[in-house]
């Protein structure tokens, strides 16, 4: 499906990330890994080198998205090595707790840097590439982005930035024929709570809460975002632009009673 195409997936050491490059090896991308991790990207690789048919090698750029110079590296990389761009997947983010009375503006600055920044430059910097081949971007945003909660602020505001960026780019730039698209998932078992944001004990509760919080009664798999980050990637989504798809359980259509 996608052979013959570049794909671009930053975050892509670990969670959702890892698991889309692993889809998107199976349908014969060539792929470029980026994540600070270099050591779990190469892990990454090596798995996306054995499930890929025609046994394609990743190129792996070690870039943290909250530095201009990396992400221009990121792109001199996979142009220098592939020529061309048609997919870019904005995955990486970080998640982080607190509420307007108890967090300050350095929270503010690494979530907003992490999640919107390094979205933003690089789609900029993606962009006259995607021209020529008229790809595609999908975002990976959060229900967070879609529904209020309560005490991660900056969070929720960064993912609600994503959402509309999402919506403009795809206006500005769907008269060249780029798509672009989020995925909202709803909770998702990978370590990103574990990373900062809640202990053991409390993702533990977390988790046998979302069995009510969502209305399929349980999280979701990395599975099930990866699967449709591929589809809005792919020509079966050709006449789809602009939106946000919740892949939560039915989280975003849930109303407290
Ligand atoms: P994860 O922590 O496994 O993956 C996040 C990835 O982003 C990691 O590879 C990490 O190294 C990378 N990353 C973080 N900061 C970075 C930086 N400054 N530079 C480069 N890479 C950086 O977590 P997960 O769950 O796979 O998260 C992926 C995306 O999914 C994130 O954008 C997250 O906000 C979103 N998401 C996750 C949900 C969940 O419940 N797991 C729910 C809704 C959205």
């Amino acid at each position: 499906m996608f052979s013959g195409k570049v794909v671009l997936i930053t975050g892509a050491s670990s969670g959702i990330g890892a698991e889309t490059a692993l889809d998107f090896a199976k349908l014969e991308a060539n792929l470029v890994l980026t994540a600070r991790n270099k050591e779990n990207l190469e892990k990454i690789s090596a798995e996306c080198e054995h499930v890929s048919p025609n046994k394609l090698k990743p190129l792996v750029v070690v870039a943290d998205v909250t530095k201009e110079s990396d992400i221009k590296n990121i792109i001199d990389k996979t142009i220098n090595q592939f020529n061309k761009l048609d997919v870019l997947v904005n995955n990486a983010g970080i998640l982080a707790a607190g509420s307007i009375e108890n967090t300050f503006l350095d929270q503010y600055d690494s979530v907003m840097n992490t999640n919107v920044r390094g979205p933003y430059l690089l789609t900029m910097l993606a962009t006259p590439y995607l021209v020529k081949t008229k790809g595609s971007i999908v975002n990976v945003s959060s229900v967070a982005g879609l529904r209020s909660f309560p005490n991660v602020l900056a969070y929720c505001i960064s993912k609600a930035a994503l959402d509309q960026y999402t919506r403009c780019v795809a206006l500005e730039l769907a008269p060249k024929g780029i798509r672009v698209n989020a995925v909202n998932p709803g909770v998702i078992l990978t370590g990103i709570h574990l990373k900062g944001s809640m202990s053991q004990q409390e993702y533990e509760i977390y988790l046998e809460k979302c069995k009510s919080t969502h209305a399929l009664g349980r999280p979701g798999e990395t599975k099930e975002v990866s699967s449709v980050i591929t589809f809005l990637a792919s020509d079966s989504a050709s006449n789809i632009t602009g939106v946000t798809i919740p892949v939560d359980g039915g989280r975003h259509a849930m109303c407290p009673r």
